[in-house]
């Protein structure tokens, strides 16, 4: 067995663990600290005396000791947890591995996070299902930025109990003083963090002193060893002692006599006979059978994998929520939340994400950032953007109403991931604090003439034409040829430029990403409209990102909606230059110029792509109409 093989980076793994110990009370914490705090060696300390060492990996170490080791000819500890060969060479720790080892008192689950800066998203993954936080110093640099800002983390992802371990004690002389002056600091610092247990522990976990083992170098200190406090903090059960949530992963419709729900309960317990309500339709029911992994029990709690019986059929699916009927989640289409941003792309209000809350996954939008958060000084700040590993408190709207509870009160069902639509990649995460109810009473207003109606009297099929291009790619010039070879044909039509929508409607945006964005969010809701009124709406707009492209693309129907690339080379664009603009960004006259000092993500399936360069504009725009004739639309 390699040392590699002992650490289990997924929470699959953590799953699997937690069900082969099924009945050892279990604590699960994380370590964080700065570079050289010396979190690596304190966890190996933990493994190795607590005698999960086995002998061969031993011999490993003693080889892999000579070869890297940073303490002479002594065993090094972190070794033995640094497994990641990237991280040997760099000598740092760079992802989020968890660990195991048990005593007979209790079993324990490390989540051993990095300590550099940019690495908050990893604590962050790590913090998300631990209880407890053990923030690791050294004596001789006392606290550090670092060491707030895990704090704070920590806090903001609901850990109630921490741990100051003082570390490298030896190096200040064992002296009682510094760690009184180290204390005292957090202490004062941390108390708005409504922490329930705080401990702070003299420690050198090179040499195991106040470890696992008592010093005999520090009769000054009273307190718990590290593990001693580990054995016997109580951190409750919040899970089980929050009310009944269970997310249905998968209805179970093996044939017409069976139909199940199956996924893991998130919190709170349930009994065959149980009152049980699906969250948002408020339909009830009673179990009728909970099916287990070894077969059918009476009950079953949280963190359990079952499949749940009803005695009335009722329609949920995957996604809903079973609930305890006297204690309903919150069901609603907005929320604010704490978000904290993991992606190198800035997190921009008005951009579309994927949203994953408990089962259920829908599209969800920060309207607001109602302030960032400094995590040094905890000041709030304004934001118009959130870059990678800043925290925010927003307003979000999602797509359709889910059930989820305020993070305080469950962080199974009170949490969610934020996705890239075009990636598929985790973007962010985000703790709800409380559901907005403000849109609760608007409804959709069905109104008699619709858009089959309108298109009728019109007699002609509705359609958007979206020109995506450079500044001076000939966008307009081509969407306006378009528009006038349609009105002769007697199609009624509209055109949407940028120049002039940018004069009234968006005048009060400028040419950031972020106000990009909302542009262009506009924009498609104004063409979507126009579509909704029967016309053939030309839509002229630099529009440089394929996010929301993709999103006013997704406002339309099937079929109405198509993408028209007009490429033309940025340098012919320059050579045109037919506003002076490009001259001027050059000369830095004009900051965040498209193609300058501002992306454009060219389009990679668009409908019709329009090779502008030496070219007629009317033939360009014949070629546009011959695909439209096609469609049946000219
Ligand atoms: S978009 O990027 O948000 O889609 P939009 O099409 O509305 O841009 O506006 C682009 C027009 O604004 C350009 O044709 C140009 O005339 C003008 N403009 C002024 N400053 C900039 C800039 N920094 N980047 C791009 N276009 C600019």
């Amino acid at each position: 067995m390699s040392m590699n093989e002992q650490i289990l980076a997924s929470e699959e793994a953590v799953t699997e663990y937690i069900l082969a110990q099924e009945d050892k009370d279990q604590l699960r914490f994380l370590t964080c600290g700065s570079v050289d705090d010396g979190k690596s060696t304190l966890i190996g300390r933990l493994l190795y005396d607590t005698k999960l060492i086995f002998e061969d990996q031993l011999a490993a170490l003693e080889r892999d000791s000579k070869k890297h080791g940073t303490v002479g000819e002594e065993i090094d500890l972190a070794l033995l947890v640094d497994g990641l060969e990237a991280e040997r060479e760099q000598g740092i720790t760079i992802d989020v591995a968890y660990r195991f080892f048990a005593t007979d008192k209790r079993k324990f689950i490390v989540a051993d996070t990095p300590g550099h800066e940019q690495y908050t998203r990893n604590m962050a993954t790590g913090a998300s299902t631990a209880d407890l936080a053990v923030l690791l110093v050294d004596a001789r640099n006392g606290l550090m930025v670092q060491t707030r800002r895990h704090a704070f983390i920590a806090s903001l992802l609901g850990i109630r109990h921490v741990v100051l371990a003082v570390n490298k004690i030896d190096l200040v002389d064992y002296s009682e003083t510094r760690f009184e002056e180290i204390r005292a600091e957090f202490e004062s610092f941390a108390n708005g963090f409504d922490f329930e247990t705080f401990v702070a522990i003299p420690m050198s976990a090179r040499f195991g002193d106040n470890v696992t083992a008592r010093s005999e170098r520090m009769g000054w200190y009273n307190g718990p060893t590290l593990l001693e406090h580990l054995e016997t903090v109580d951190v409750g059960e919040h899970v089980l002692e929050a009310p009944f949530r269970f997310p249905v992963q998968w209805v179970n419709r093996p044939n017409l006599d069976f139909r199940g729900y199956s996924g893991t309960i998130a919190s709170g317990k349930v009994a065959v006979g149980d009152s049980v309500v699906v969250a948002g339709p408020g339909k009830t029911s009673k179990v009728a059978r909970i099916i287990a992994p070894e077969g059918d029990v009476k009950t079953a709690r949280a963190e359990e994998a079952v499949t749940i019986t009803l005695e009335d059929e009722i329609d949920i699916s995957r996604g809903d929520q079973l609930c305890a009927p006297e204690a309903r989640p919150d069901v609603a289409d907005q929320m604010a939340a704490h978000v904290i941003w993991m992606a190198d792309d800035a997190m921009l209000p008005g951009r579309s994400y994927l949203m994953k809350i408990g089962t259920k996954t829908v599209t969800a939008t920060v309207t607001e950032i109602k302030h960032k958060i400094n995590v040094n000084s905890f000041e709030h700040i304004a934001a118009k953007k959130l870059d990678l590993n800043e925290i925010a408190f927003c307003n979000l709207a999602l797509s359709q109403a889910v059930a989820f509870d305020p993070y305080e009160a469950n962080r199974s069902t009170g949490s969610f991931i934020l996705i890239d639509r075009m990636t598929n990649a985790t973007v962010g995460a985000g703790m709800v604090w409380f559901a907005l109810r403000r849109a609760t009473n608007i409804h959709w207003q069905a109104l008699e003439v619709d858009k089959a109606a309108r298109a009728e009297s019109l007699g002609q099929k509705p359609a958007v034409l979206w020109f995506t291009g450079l500044s001076g790619s000939g966008k307009s010039t081509i969407a306006s040829i378009v528009e006038k070879k349609l009105h002769a044909e007697g199609k009624q039509t509209y055109t949407l430029d940028g120049d002039n929508i940018r004069h009234g409607l968006n005048r009060d945006l400028g040419f950031t990403d972020a106000d990009r964005v909302e542009n262009i969010r506009r924009v498609g809701e104004v063409a979507r409209l126009f579509a909704d009124a029967g016309l053939i709406t030309l839509v002229s707009f630099i529009s440089p990102f394929r996010s929301e492209r993709g999103m006013a693309r997704e406002l339309l129907d099937e079929g109405e909606f198509f993408e028209v690339f007009v490429d033309t080379p940025i340098e012919e664009c320059k050579k045109r230059d037919p506003k002076g603009l490009y001259k001027k960004a050059a000369a830095g006259e004009i900051k965040n110029f498209t193609g300058i000092d501002s992306p454009y993500e060219a389009p990679e399936n668009a409908e019709i792509h329009l090779h502008n360069v030496n070219r007629d504009p009317e033939e360009v725009a014949d070629e546009v109409i011959r695909f439209l004739k096609d469609k049946g639309i000219a």
